[in-house]
């Protein structure tokens, strides 16, 4: 693999087959809706909220920006997603298409149609009622990747209760700061999970979480039995998710709630403190859900959609649980990792079910070039994967090697790449290309889709010319933006709409576009928080986990470097209440300190690199000055100037490796 030189960089067309019937066809048809958002802001997205939600009562305000940046949308309006995900589609006769296909680790296929997927959420939406959910109480889902983690989602939209996923790959400890923080009622899990073979006992982590402390809001624990694997019981809360739903009809009156209503809480990292719980609307959210599942992604009736990521990440929300159902799409759920029982089983599954949109992340194709390039066996040229028509990439920025082999060797030349840049925070896709409109630069996530007003700006907010990096902003409320962080507005206010950006929205991403057309790419976050492997972690938040460790660490910085494989690596610099060790003692210790972490916080934020010192590098103010460290991490000579630092020499120890 190269990188390839900028200069070299490729155009690649819309190929005519993406171009003809797309539902955004050619780059006119972009530009006319460019147009007409800007003729009349408002006026465009309330034709699209018309357009794609069905509404019990249609709203008559489009924007309410009188707290801003406390922004409303279609206020006055009222829906259910749950109604607009299943009953319009048996209504509109789809009931017996499938709606997911869905694959479990070790391989075995089930098929659940619109009609199934109706009466499963609404028995389970009875149930919650049965056990006092009510409409605004929140709840937790600790799930598995199943039909039952959709269905657990769509039964709280059905009742208007307000989920809170949380990725099963976090800590007790974790789960615990977020049933704390939502103040849940109920946490819905399973008894097991499989990935790879191996059985993760998620019910006793809910156990182990609840029994830290803080989680007294919790009445009920539903648990989905997936393995059958032993569990503990309490039985003054824990009931069978399959015992709680049979005695419940199969019919279920949704409740229409108010556009604004909060349909989840999806906790992210920032660059200071705790994880935010990142709130979002009921009608925005949907409308931006539906809306880019169609135009990014072309969806048409009889295209089977896969998107890879887990319901506990956003992509998982907005592109597996919401976006494809709102539009009645068919599309793939799979429990499984891409490594199981081999590194082919993606192309495998895409040959399988005929997949026809594709959608992961560079990390897993990164990792997928190496297993190709190892094991011949596993290449996706002994696959037949030529029902895929479209690509697509998602989390971090897709370096342009990576894009060359994702396009040539699972898109055998012919399917465009949809590189989508979006976050938590905005619901769904910002910018990206759209497959049958705009022309691709490999590592460019190019243009804002329609109506979004991205832009780059200087720190004062002022916009900074194509060709020169900057900040990402988004100069204009959308409909599927944050609402707020949960139980912190003054957090929301001041991580996203800073004075000195004129009301603007700050991503936190830096970025920039090019001369020529305006392409945008993301060169990668502007604060302290990370992407490793496409998982947003905070610098901070790491930090904390390894000085909780009291015992063992005095102090610890912890920042990020470049990794082929994952994008970015969590390298930690840790400072012991003993002395420094070095050889075997230090990689005991280190070692040690990994499981620490992922305990505190889960194996995802485990430290791939941990440096000891005798001290960190700082100022004679006492700041540590993280820049270095940031040199060290990668290796690099240290050139910048270092005569404000109190304690020079310990940059030398600091950059032994253990
Ligand atoms: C951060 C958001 C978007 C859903 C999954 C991650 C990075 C995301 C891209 C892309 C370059 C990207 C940004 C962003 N990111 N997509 N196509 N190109 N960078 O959501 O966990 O909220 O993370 O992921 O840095 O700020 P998230």
């Amino acid at each position: 693999m190269s990188t390839q030189d900028a200069h070299e960089l490729k155009l690649y067309s819309p190929p005519e087959a993406a171009v003809k019937g797309a539902h955004v066809s050619g780059m006119e048809a972009y530009k006319k809706l460019e147009a007409e958002a800007e003729a009349d802001y408002q006026g465009y997205w309330a034709r699209l909220a018309r357009e794609f939600l069905t509404w019990k009562q249609p709203f008559t305000k489009v924007l309410n920006e009188s707290d801003a940046p406390f922004f409303k949308w279609f206020e006055d309006g009222k829906l259910n997603v749950s109604y607009n995900c299943l009953d319009r589609n048996v209504e509109r006769g789809l009931g017996d298409k499938t709606a997911i296909i869905f694959e479990t680790d070790d391989g075995k296929v089930s098929r659940v149609s619109y009609k199934e997927l109706l009466s499963r959420t609404s028995q389970l939406a009875n149930a919650l009622k049965a056990q006092g959910v009510k409409k605004g109480d929140r709840v937790v889902i600790y799930m598995p990747m199943s039909v039952e983690g959709v269905v657990a989602m769509q039964a709280c939209a059905r009742i208007g209760a307000t989920h809170s996923v949380v990725f099963g790959g976090f800590s007790a400890q974790s789960l615990r700061d977020r049933i704390e923080d939502a103040g849940a009622v109920m946490v819905i899990t399973a008894d097991e999970q499989m990935r790879g073979g191996k059985a993760l006992p998620l019910k006793s982590i809910v156990d182990e979480a609840l029994s830290l402390g803080g989680c007294d809001s919790i009445r009920n624990v539903i648990v989905y039995q997936r393995t059958g694997g032993k569990v503990a019981w309490n039985s003054a809360h824990d009931k069978w998710l399959h015992e709680v739903v049979a005695s419940q009809p199969a019919t279920c009156e949704p409740e229409w709630v108010e556009a604004e209503h909060p349909l989840f809480l999806l906790y992210t990292s920032g660059s200071t403190g705790k994880p935010k719980g990142v709130q979002h609307a009921t009608g925005g959210y949907l409308l931006h859900a539906a809306l880019t599942t169609k135009w990014t992604f072309d969806l048409k009736d009889d295209d089977v959609f896969w998107c890879t990521a887990d319901i506990g990440w956003v992509t998982g929300h907005t592109y597996i649980t919401y976006g494809p159902l709102a539009l009645g799409g068919t599309e793939v759920v799979f429990e499984g990792i891409p490594t199981y029982p081999d590194a082919g089983r993606f192309w495998k599954m895409i040959q399988d079910h005929k997949v026809t949109i594709f959608y992961t992340a560079p990390t897993a194709i990164r990792s997928l070039i190496k297993a190709a390039e190892t094991n011949p066996a596993v290449h996706p040229k002994n696959y037949d994967l030529s029902s895929l028509r479209l690509l697509g990439s998602v989390g971090e920025p897709i370096n342009p090697a990576a894009w060359e082999w994702y396009h040539q060797n699972i898109g055998g030349g012919r399917c465009p790449i949809v590189d989508t840049w979006w976050q938590t925070e905005t619901g769904g896709h910002m910018i990206t290309p759209l497959p049958g409109a705009t022309p691709l630069v490999p590592g460019s996530c190019t243009l804002p889709f329609p109506g979004i007003t991205a832009a780059i700006v200087d720190e004062t907010g002022h916009d900074v010319p194509n060709g020169q990096g900057g900040i990402l902003v988004v100069k204009k409320p959308w409909p599927s933006m944050i609402r707020t962080i949960w139980g912190d507005p003054e957090r929301f206010k001041k991580s996203y709409y800073p004075p000195e950006l004129k009301g603007y929205y700050l991503a936190g991403d830096g970025a920039s576009r090019d001369a020529e057309r305006g392409y945008f790419t993301i060169t990668g976050r502007i604060d302290d928080v990370l992407n490793v492997s496409g998982h947003r972690m905070g610098t901070m938040e790491i930090e904390s986990a390894l000085v909780s460790c009291t015992e063992l660490v005095a102090e610890a910085a912890v920042v990020g470097r470049p990794d082929e494989t994952t994008g970015e690596a969590i390298c930690a610099f840790v400072v012991l209440k003993r002395p420094r060790p070095t050889g075997e003692e230090a990689r005991k210790i280190a070692a040690e300190l990994r499981n620490w972490v992922a305990k505190e916080i889960g194996p995802i934020a485990k430290p791939k690199d941990i440096r000891f010192g005798d001290n960190l590098p700082k100022t004679r103010s006492g700041k540590i000055m993280r820049r270095l460290l940031r040199s060290i991490a990668k290796g690099e000579q240290i050139t910048q100037d270092t005569s404000t630092l109190e304690n020079p020499a310990i940059l030398d120890q600091l950059a032994q490796t253990n």
